[in-house]
């Protein structure tokens, strides 16, 4: 009767889990049992503590942590798929700076937003990092609608104060005013936080970095940016930057790394100095294929920094990338890692279980005790099907691969967030 009135749940069947990187444990016929959102354990017979309690049957379900995408623009959600033949500079300056602007309309961002989380949701993404553009009621706007929504998030104005078109650039005192109201109105929530976000050094001051890293002090907020993303942009940061040693030495000099998170996005060519500055900080590198592909920014040397013991996870980079779906990501990941084994022999390519890791526990680290099916996590976890072949039989760590190179959204047949299950349209509806 006392199971009765506690908020558990227990699902039967297979499960699927990265603790670590390289690592996947798949466990067939076992109880997970959760309780008031979070992972009571996971059993190997039915624990008879929790009589009582009806058991959901997952068939041939397969029980996986969410995603979490820890690089990705909402303000370019409308940009997937477009302008896809363009390098770095011209992408940004063709299509994502006009398109950015459109956010200066707040009944644009209403529209535009709630499609994003939507659509991250639909892909079993529950945690993200994301930028926005310079535009604070916007920027407002898409915190509370997180909020809403329930994902685990963190999210931040961006800021930007030179080498930007007229139409987006920032008075410095402005910026620095509106970035420190950004965070003092949103800081104490438990799962959407601020994140300083400066865009990349190359369109910001040193004095607006400056008051940044100040303001990350005071308020205890970590950064979010892109670090050594392509060669032309390493060159001209050094370029603007000289009194700097390289991209990674500028925000350690002036103090952003110590105050919260730290999620550089790409960190492709990455020096020395970077990586031990990395390393010193505990900094989360994120990788995006997709949008590496496409912008032709390069290949993250993923394995180097695996052997440096930096944490490392994925991103959609929507829309330098150009879909939602991190577990396409873990794919992607793998195939680029063999692209550059082939063209430069020294380097080792990843498995798939380093992969799968960065997609879900990696990521999950910035957000507390989320991205692994594990005994004390957050019940943030999906439901995957429909991936076998008829008179075929693979092995569940088969059909999960083949989950994240040929599944989809309708793979997805359930989405826990804090132990409930949402429906993403049902999210969008109560967005609108
Ligand atoms: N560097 C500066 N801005 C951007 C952006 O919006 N996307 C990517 N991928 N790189 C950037
Ligand atoms: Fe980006």
């Amino acid at each position: 009767m006392e199971n009765r009135k506690m908020d558990v749940q227990i699902y039967h069947g297979s499960m699927a889990t990265s603790p670590a990187m390289g690592e996947l444990i798949c466990r067939e016929n076992v109880f997970t049992v959760v309780k008031d959102g979070v992972i009571e354990g996971i059993y190997e017979d039915f624990p008879q503590k929790f009589s009582g309690v009806p058991v959901t049957e997952l068939g041939s379900g397969i029980l996986i942590p969410a995603f979490s995408d820890l690089h990705i623009h909402a303000s370019q959600f409308t940009e997937r798929g477009v302008g896809m033949d363009c390098l770095l500079f011209d992408w940004l300056s063709n299509y994502t700076f006009p398109q950015e602007a459109g956010f200066a309309s707040l009944p644009y961002a209403e529209k535009i937003y709630p499609q994003v989380i939507r659509e991250l949701l639909r892909h079993g993404t529950m945690h993200a990092s994301f930028f926005t553009t310079v535009h604070y009621d916007a920027c407002d706007l898409f915190f509370r609608l997180l909020q809403k929504s329930g994902m685990y998030a963190f999210t931040g104005k961006v800021n930007m104060d030179m080498n930007s078109p007229e139409f987006l650039i920032e008075d410095t005192e402005d910026s620095l005013s509106e970035t420190e109201r950004f965070v003092a109105e949103h800081s104490g929530d438990s799962h959407v936080k601020p994140i300083l976000t400066p865009r990349f050094a190359p369109t910001c001051s040193e004095r607006l970095l400056k008051g940044l890293a100040d303001i990350g002090k005071r308020y205890h907020v970590g950064l979010q940016t892109h670090l050594v993303e392509s060669r032309a942009e390493s060159a001209w940061t050094k370029e603007l930057f000289p009194e700097y040693r390289t991209d990674g030495d500028i925000y350690e000099k002036l103090g952003f790394l110590d105050n919260g998170p730290v999620i550089f996005a790409h960190v492709i060519f990455p020096e020395e100095l970077d990586l031990d500055i990395l390393k010193r900080h505990g900094c989360m590198s994120v990788h995006c294929p997709d949008a590496t592909t496409n912008i032709t920014a390069g290949i993250m040397p993923v394995s180097d920094l695996q052997a440096e013991g930096l944490p490392i996870s994925l991103g959609s980079d929507i829309g330098g990338g150009h879909g939602a779906a991190v577990y396409r990501q873990a794919g992607r990941a793998v195939q680029l890692s063999k692209m550059k084994e082939f063209y430069e022999p020294d380097y080792r390519r990843i498995k798939f279980a380093d992969a799968f890791y960065m997609a879900t526990a990696a990521g999950g680290t910035v957000f507390g005790k989320t991205g692994q099916l594990k005994e004390g996590y957050k019940f943030n976890a999906l439901v995957i099907d429909g991936l076998e072949d008829v008179g075929a039989r693979h092995s569940t760590a088969e059909l999960l691969e083949r989950f994240c190179y040929i599944g989809d959204d309708r793979n997805i047949v359930k989405r826990f967030l804090d132990g409930r299950e949402i429906d993403p349209e049902e999210v969008y509806r109560g967005l609108l």
